[in-house]
């Protein structure tokens, strides 16, 4: 399969470099606007592929979007990452107008392809993609339940002071500070409900710390976080190319679906060649649903800002 990531920046070269090592898709192109960057950033991971056994081709290019043609994936990671004490949703008169025209350019080349989010605010980035493509709603996908499920699992696991294999769950909603949903009702150990080993008080810190998951790692770094979204976008990738029929929470476009229409926003949905192949709705508690109703609030104010 053909990969395209637009975006050189920290997010993008790591999602090239965990598909690389992967080793399931033939080419990665790595697209940028700043002259010569994904050209030195693909140059440096092919050098990585003696040493780390892939043999994925991965080629840089400045803003060249002939180069992504017949893409059967594409990742947008462009636009500018929040600095510390900022909100994903801060980032969106910037990187409004780049997610618009990144769309619209890569669909030009990739009629067929699935597209992939990764910009902030993520929800709302995904909205505009699809507003500003009309591609089938089942090609477009948010990342970000991927990302803030893994680092759920890592607050399950330093709570139980278990390996992060033995964990199990899930966020649902929005991706901000506010809007996640983590699912402590239904997380488990090897199949045994979390509730059964950790307080309520415990809980609810795993659940507040995974909330600022993002914000927590922007305050250390300087700039938001590349290894764990970089990772979770290449679990979607492979997914598709390799028809997993896998289950992740994404940001796709509901209609109807958990109570919710022309929004898109974190839900668990198989994903496979087809990009969203099904839609999961799970039962969720009234305290539940409540916490998805104000996230999609949260996510519906935001798309408000956008001009569509
Ligand atoms: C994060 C960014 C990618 O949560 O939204 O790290």
């Amino acid at each position: 399969m053909k990969v395209t990531v637009v975006g050189a920046g920290a997010v993008g070269a790591s999602c090239a470099e965990y598909i690389a090592i992967k080793n399931f898709a033939s080419e990665v192109v790595l697209l940028d606007i700043k002259e010569g960057y994904a050209e030195g950033k693909a140059m440096d991971l092919m050098q990585c592929a003696s040493l780390n056994g892939f043999d994925t081709k991965i080629t840089g290019t400045t803003n060249d979007y002939s180069k992504t043609a017949n893409s059967d994936v594409c990742v947008i990671t462009s636009g500018i990452p929040r600095k510390p004490g900022m909100t994903r949703e801060e980032l969106i008169g910037i990187n409004a107008g780049i997610v618009k025209t990144v769309a619209s350019n890569l669909i030009q080349h990739s009629p067929d392809t699935i597209l992939i989010v990764v910009s902030n605010p993520m929800d709302t980035m995904t909205y505009l993609a699809h507003k500003a493509t009309g591609l089938p709603k089942h090609k477009i996908i948010g990342m970000g339940g991927a990302l803030d499920s893994a680092r759920f699992k890592y607050r399950l696991a330093e709570a139980l002071e278990a390996p992060i294999s033995d964990v199990d769950g899930m966020v649902i909603g929005g991706h901000s500070d506010t809007g996640m949903v983590p699912l402590t009702r239904l997380a488990t150990r090897n199949s045994v409900p979390v509730s059964a080993f950790l307080s309520e008080e415990r809980l609810n810190q795993v659940k507040e710390d995974t909330k600022v998951g993002g914000a927590t790692l922007t305050k250390l770094l300087g700039t938001s976080a590349w290894y764990a979204p970089g990772a979770a976008v290449s679990s979607m990738v492979q997914a598709i190319g390799c028809d997993q029929k896998k289950m992740f929470p994404c940001s796709v476009m509901l209609d109807g679906e958990y109570g919710l229409k022309d929004i898109c926003i974190g839900v668990p949905a198989i994903i496979g060649k087809n990009g969203v192949e099904k839609i999961v709705e799970i039962e969720l508690s009234n305290d539940e649903k409540e916490q998805i109703k104000n996230s999609a609030e949260g996510v519906q104010g935001t798309n408000a800002l956008l001009d569509v």
